[in-house]
């Protein structure tokens, strides 16, 4: 706070040479442990620094690798998302959906997924309250539908059963 100007100097001067002899130190050591440094190249976000000079790149004795889920050199700026769903809809049964650095697979309407957070099962919703059903319900891929034994139609809420004549006779009254 209330140093001299002539202190100031020196100090300057000492720390020039400090950081010189720093670096100067630094440099035989950086050939093995550049990636402990912060001389790099490798995006600080989606990369890592691994030691050894990848085939690209034998002049210096690193190289970046992006992480799992991006592309690129692994230079800052050069790490961009992989889209899994656009090669073999990312292993997903049915629907895959992409995220950044990542993706998910879903399920469509009626399906369930398994265990593999891969596979869409058929959901049998006639095992739970007969789905509805009046009477007969009978399972079909992703859905279901509601049947009725002989003499009953199925009326328009699609699993009611009501008698043929019940039914005639509502639709002659409504005519
Ligand atoms: C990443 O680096 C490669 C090779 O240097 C270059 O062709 C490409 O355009 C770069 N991509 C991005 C997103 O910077
Ligand atoms: C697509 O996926 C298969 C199996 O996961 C893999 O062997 C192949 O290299 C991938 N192809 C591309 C272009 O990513
Ligand atoms: C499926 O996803 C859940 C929730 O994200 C996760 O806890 C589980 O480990 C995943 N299972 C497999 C086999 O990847
Ligand atoms: C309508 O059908 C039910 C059985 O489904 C029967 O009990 C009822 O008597 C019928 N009504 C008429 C008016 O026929
Ligand atoms: C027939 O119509 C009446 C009145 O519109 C309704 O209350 C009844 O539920 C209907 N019956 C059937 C079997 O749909």
């Amino acid at each position: 706070m209330n140093m001299n100007k002539r202190y100031l100097k020196v100090l300057f001067l000492f720390g020039s040479f400090f950081y010189v002899t720093t670096v100067d130190a630094q440099q035989c050591d950086t050939q093995e442990h550049i990636c402990a440094t912060n001389r790099h190249d490798c995006d600080p976000f989606l990369a890592t620094c691994v030691e050894g000079a990848s085939n690209a790149d034998t002049k210096t004795n690193y190289h970046c690798v992006c992480q799992t889920g991006y592309q690129g050199n692994g230079k800052i700026g050069n790490c961009s998302d992989i889209n899994e769903c656009a090669n073999r809809t990312g292993g997903c049964s049915q629907l895959c959906v992409n995220t950044e650095g990542s993706y998910r697979c879903q399920c469509r309407l009626g399906f369930i997924m398994e265990k593999d957070n891969r596979t869409c099962s058929d959901i049998n919703e006639c095992a739970q309250e007969n789905g509805g059903c009046s009477q007969l319900c009978v399972n079909t891929k992703g859905s279901y539908i509601c049947e009725c034994t002989a003499g009953f139609v199925l009326s328009q809420d699609s699993q009611t059963c009501t008698g043929k004549l019940n039914s005639s006779m509502n639709k002659s009254s409504i005519q």
